[in-house]
């Protein structure tokens, strides 16, 4: 049987991939930004899991306002980093899971979670970034990853509580596929963030730390949580921690903080990291 054994929740913050990609990690700007993954590194190198399945949105990469799927899983073999327009990051293909990724699309769309199939699909920095903090630089990924892209572009993105149901389903699919294999689910975007408009560089410790605590001590209580709060505390761009309750819907209802780490500034965002382990 498949187990999700841990969720893991991070920022994922373009300019962390280009630090990264240019040798700029090292710089005292960025230092510490890093410094808060090398003990995630360390975790995820024990757990090795076979499977992530990393929870993320496009950023006009791969959809466009053509087609908005509110969820969409990656059924295909393999997906390429996207071209964001100063080429491809220059980091592993990604190695799907097809038999696990189709086990999840039919199991979630026969409970009622209405996934967009996707067979082909380059990846941009919402789902790189997130795999270069935990993995570093290797030449392959060392797991199997299985894309889940939300819709929190264009309005109106999924409730957090249809996220977090959406996350209860994928833990069931997972439990009733029939090969041993371990998983980790990653829930990415925030924290709190806005990149345009008066409140640009808008950043909330106090809301972030709260949702931070919460997702160990009170998760319903961030399900419940309307959009309307996300955009005033956590400034426009903030929606994206509803994709953080996926993650922690997949999780047992009592769950262990292994690791967190919360910095300001990365680019114009607060960076946020979450390690949680099913008890
Ligand atoms: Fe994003």
């Amino acid at each position: 049987m498949a187990k999700i054994v841990a969720g893991v929740a991070t920022s994922h913050v373009p300019a962390i991939g280009a630090a990264l990609d240019n040798g700029k990690a090292g710089e005292p700007y960025w230092q510490p930004v890093f410094k808060g993954y090398e003990e995630s590194k360390r975790w995820i190198a024990e757990q090795k899991p076979d499977v992530v399945i990393l929870v993320y949105n496009d950023h006009a990469s791969a959809f466009s306002l053509e087609i908005i799927p509110t969820f969409a899983i990656g059924c295909a073999d393999s997906f390429e980093p996207a071209d964001e327009g100063w080429g491809p990051r220059p980091v592993p293909v990604v190695q799907g899971h097809p038999d696990l990724a189709w086990h999840i699309a039919q199991s979630a769309i026969l409970d009622e979670f209405d996934m967009t199939i996707i067979n082909q699909m380059p990846v941009d920095h919402g789902l790189t970034v997130p795999l270069s903090l935990m993995f570093g630089q290797p030449d392959a990924w060392p797991c199997k990853v299985i894309p889940l892209a939300v819709n929190v572009v264009q309005y109106p993105p999924p409730t957090g509580n249809r996220c977090f149901n959406l996350g209860r389903a994928i833990r069931k699919a997972v439990e009733s596929f029939d090969q041993d294999l371990k998983v980790v689910i990653f829930g990415t975007g925030g924290m709190s963030h806005q990149l345009q408009g008066p409140r640009a560089g808008l950043i909330n410790r106090e809301f972030d730390t709260a949702f931070l605590d919460n997702l160990t001590k009170d998760p319903q209580a961030l399900a419940r949580m309307p959009h309307l709060e996300y955009l005033r505390e956590a400034g426009s761009e903030g929606i994206e921690m509803v994709m953080w309750l996926v993650m922690r819907g997949a999780l047992n209802e009592a769950v262990e903080e292994i690791h967190r780490f919360y910095h300001v500034p990365a680019s114009n965002t607060a960076v946020g990291h979450i390690i949680l382990e099913n008890r």
